[in-house]
């Protein structure tokens, strides 16, 4: 066996050599790794050797370019030379893939002759995620062997195709048995030299493109397709033009040139430095400073849920889709029949639901109306009323029934997990677990950590998060924790802006175009405008109680804030307009044009403000944390990184400049943060803040 370098390992196993690359996590493309690559190939193509393996160890192939290097001097031999090296091989080269071939790792493994792969294994071009395109030729290789129209789909989604969807589409050669990678790709090995079968150069393979020679509309169509899913980005459409390169270009490398100004184009962008941050935002939230990786978690094995409402039934959901029981409990029958209904309706709408698969998910689920049946449950998450005493209650009986050692959870919005956890005998085994509607759905969780609450529940719930699927950020108890604390701050100046002048669409269309999904008046009628309203008590004091009491209670009534058409289009509304102006004129104002500058301006810097003093107050761990509550849970789009990188890229200086501004004007809520205050006179950002 020769060591090549410290990543990379050369052994020869008959007429096969086997060059393996151990360079953990997840044997991404650094320096070390090329360079280990560059120079074990070169030996290897120049040992009598007849065909070469390449194969990973650890977790998983490689899976892409080492992203912490983007940005950075380039170092040691390049990915091109190292993909040249390959692909120019004498003599075949096979690619053995386990875990996931990714980004660079997958363009690494279409240089290769072929490519052999574990039925686990997925692979997948996923660069459009951090905002880039594969710049290794992917784009270039890819549509030659998968065809142009599936290669948009794979570039522009990211999606990882497993191993036997890759194998059908040409993308690998040979599925061999789990756990038998390394046997499996010698013996192709030894196949290929036997049968002396041809070296591919996926680049010489220009017959699949062909057919979408002289057909720009594949282009046309694709683009107008999923013009609602791509606005805002950039990488979508320069990963398009890249593969319409492929297409169009007179030679392979004229197609890699256009590849190259494109991907360049991304790098140095605005965008995909957000999405890189964002990537990795995300990964930090899982760490825990006072909670280590290694901390013990109790084991999950049955879940209990109280309450079947909009909460409850979603929320048990996540449960049975991966096998955990789930016993529901609700106060009355009819309320747990109609829960249980739901969730059986939502199990048969949804598009890969198979009758047998909606009944095991179904006999998952138990339903009763005691709260007894969750004496033997590992975790209760209580989604009742949102009411202090209804909490407490409900928290009393659980202690007095739930056996020692379950995790009580509960799913408040806001209320004092403090003071529920204290009507308990055992505080430290009580969490927030704050899941987003519908709750079967939204990716974010936010674990709410009470003062007592002990640090393998918390890291119980970390775990338990990541396995249903959640983007887990654990915060502190305060009103409305992170999110809804900060949503608080961005719903308050919508409102007011109203009062001053600006429309409703006026706030929505300028919230739209910075890039979230929906603005707070759109959302607020697709919600309904009646969440909260009672009739009776309704007095006309607020725009709001008007509408409703005109009947005008969003969406469901084909008119809120907007008119609504049959296909539920929105319409500004001369109706809104005229309440809202009557209100003005009797609050002794007049309605005055406010600009889409300070609009976009009052709605967010308030929310960055916020931000800072959830951190100085100790209630989000990292700044990047608020990041990803807010990128998961309320659509702040991702490419501009979430409202504290939005700060931060602004320059603190500059928030806090405003909001002075704003609060000579407007008053104090517009309070500049005491952190804010600190972090400018320190000329630093909020990513450098650490709670001491
Ligand atoms: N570069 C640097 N670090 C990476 C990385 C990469 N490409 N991919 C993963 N990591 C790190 C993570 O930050 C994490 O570090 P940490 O433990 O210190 O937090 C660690 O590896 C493990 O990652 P995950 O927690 O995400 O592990 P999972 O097992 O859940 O997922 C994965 C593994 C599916 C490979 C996932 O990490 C992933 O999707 N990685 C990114 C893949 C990617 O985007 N590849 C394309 C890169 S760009 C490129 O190749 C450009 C080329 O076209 C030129
Ligand atoms: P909901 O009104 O739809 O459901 C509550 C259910 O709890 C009802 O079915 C009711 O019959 C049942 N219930 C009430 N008291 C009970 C008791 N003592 N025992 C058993 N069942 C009881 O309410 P929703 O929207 O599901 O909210 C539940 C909790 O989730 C609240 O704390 C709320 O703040 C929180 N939440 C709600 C979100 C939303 O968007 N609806 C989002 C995040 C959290």
């Amino acid at each position: 066996m020769a060591e090549i370098n410290s990543v990379t390992t050369l052994t020869q196993e008959g007429d096969v050599a086997v060059l393996t690359l151990n360079s953990p996590p997840v044997n991404a493309l650094s320096a070390n790794v090329r360079e280990g690559l560059f120079e074990g190939f070169k030996a290897a193509i120049a040992s009598p050797a007849k065909a070469i393996v390449l194969i990973c160890e650890g977790r998983t192939f490689i899976a892409g370019a080492d992203i912490t290097e983007f940005g950075g001097a380039s170092k040691g031999p390049s990915l091109f030379e190292v993909q040249d090296m390959i692909e120019g091989a004498p003599k075949p080269v096979i690619a053995a893939i386990h875990g996931t071939a990714l980004g660079g790792g997958l363009e690494v493994a279409l240089c290769c002759h072929y490519r052999v792969a574990v039925p686990s294994a997925r692979v997948g071009l996923p660069e459009v995620n951090i905002g880039l395109l594969p710049g290794a030729g992917g784009t270039q290789r890819l549509p030659r062997i998968v065809g142009v129209e599936k290669a948009l789909e794979m570039v522009t989604s990211g999606q990882h195709v497993p191993a036997k969807a890759a194998a059908e589409m040409g993308l690998v050669d040979e599925i061999v048995p789990e756990g038998q990678l390394r046997e499996g790709a010698i013996a192709f090995a030894k196949k290929a030299v036997a049968e002396n079968k041809p070296l591919v150069k996926v680049r010489e393979n220009n017959a699949r493109l062909e057919s979408a020679r002289g057909h720009p509309e594949i282009f046309a169509n694709f683009r107008k397709a999923n013009a609602r899913k791509f606005r805002g980005f950039m990488a979508p459409e320069n990963n398009i033009k890249a593969v319409e390169a492929a297409v169009n270009a007179k030679s392979f490398d004229e197609g890699l040139g256009e590849e190259r100004k494109l991907f360049m184009e991304l790098m140095t962008g605005p965008q995909s430095a957000a999405q890189r941050y964002y990537f990795f935002a995300e990964r930090q939230a899982q760490k825990i400073p006072d909670v280590p990786d290694d901390t013990p978690a109790r084991p999950i094995k049955k879940v209990g849920v109280l309450g079947a409402g909009t909460m409850g039934g979603g929320i048990a959901m996540n449960f049975v889709n991966i096998g955990i029981p789930v016993t529901i409990v609700e106060v009355k029958q009819d309320a747990l029949d109609r829960g249980l209904a739901t969730i059986r309706k939502n199990y048969e709408r949804s598009r890969s639901a198979r009758p047998e698969e909606t009944e095991k998910r179904m006999s998952l689920l138990t339903g009763s109306l005691e709260m007894e049946a969750f004496a033997d449950c590992d975790l209760v998450i209580e989604a009742v009323f949102e009411r202090m005493d209804i909490k407490k209650d409900v928290f009393t009986r659980l202690d007095a029934i739930c056996k020692p050692g379950a995790i009580l959870a509960t799913n408040t919005s806001g209320l004092n997990i403090d003071e529920i956890a204290s009507v308990t005998s055992r505080p430290q085994d009580v969490i927030g677990l704050h899941f987003f509607s519908p709750a079967n759905v939204m990716k974010l969780l936010e674990i709410v950590r009470a003062d007592k609450t002990a640090k393998d529940v918390i890291a119980t719930s970390m775990k338990l998060a990541k396995q249903i699927g959640k983007v887990a950020v654990l915060v502190g108890v305060c009103p409305g924790f992170v999110g809804n604390r900060i949503l608080a701050q961005r719903q308050r100046e919508a409102q007011k802006l109203v009062m001053e002048g600006a429309m409703p669409w006026d706030v929505d269309r300028v919230l739209y175009d910075f890039g979230f999904p929906m603005g707070p008046f759109a959302m607020s009628d697709l919600a309904g405008l009646d969440i909260g309203w009672v009739k009776e008590k309704s007095k006309g004091e607020s725009i709001r109680d008007v509408l409703c009491e005109m009947d005008r209670r969003g969406q469901k009534t084909g008119a809120g804030y907007y008119d609504y058409d049959e296909n539920r289009n929105a319409k500004p509304s001369p109706v809104t307009e005229k309440i809202i102006n009557d209100f003005i004129v009797k609050s002794g104002r007049n309605p005055r044009k406010v600009s889409d500058d300070e609009i976009l301006e009052r709605c967010l810097y308030p929310m960055i403000n916020e931000g800072a003093k959830i951190l100085e107050e100790g209630k989000a761990i990292r700044s990047s944390d608020i990041d990803v509550v807010w990128v998961n849970g309320y659509g702040w789009p991702v490419y501009r990184g979430g409202p504290m990188y939005f700060g931060d890229q602004l320059g603190p200086d500059k928030v806090l400049a405003k909001m002075k501004e704003f609060q000579g004007k407007m008053g104090d809520d517009f309070r500049p943060a005491a952190l804010l205050e600190k972090l400018v006179a320190d000329g630093k950002k909020f990513a450098d803040f650490k709670k001491a």
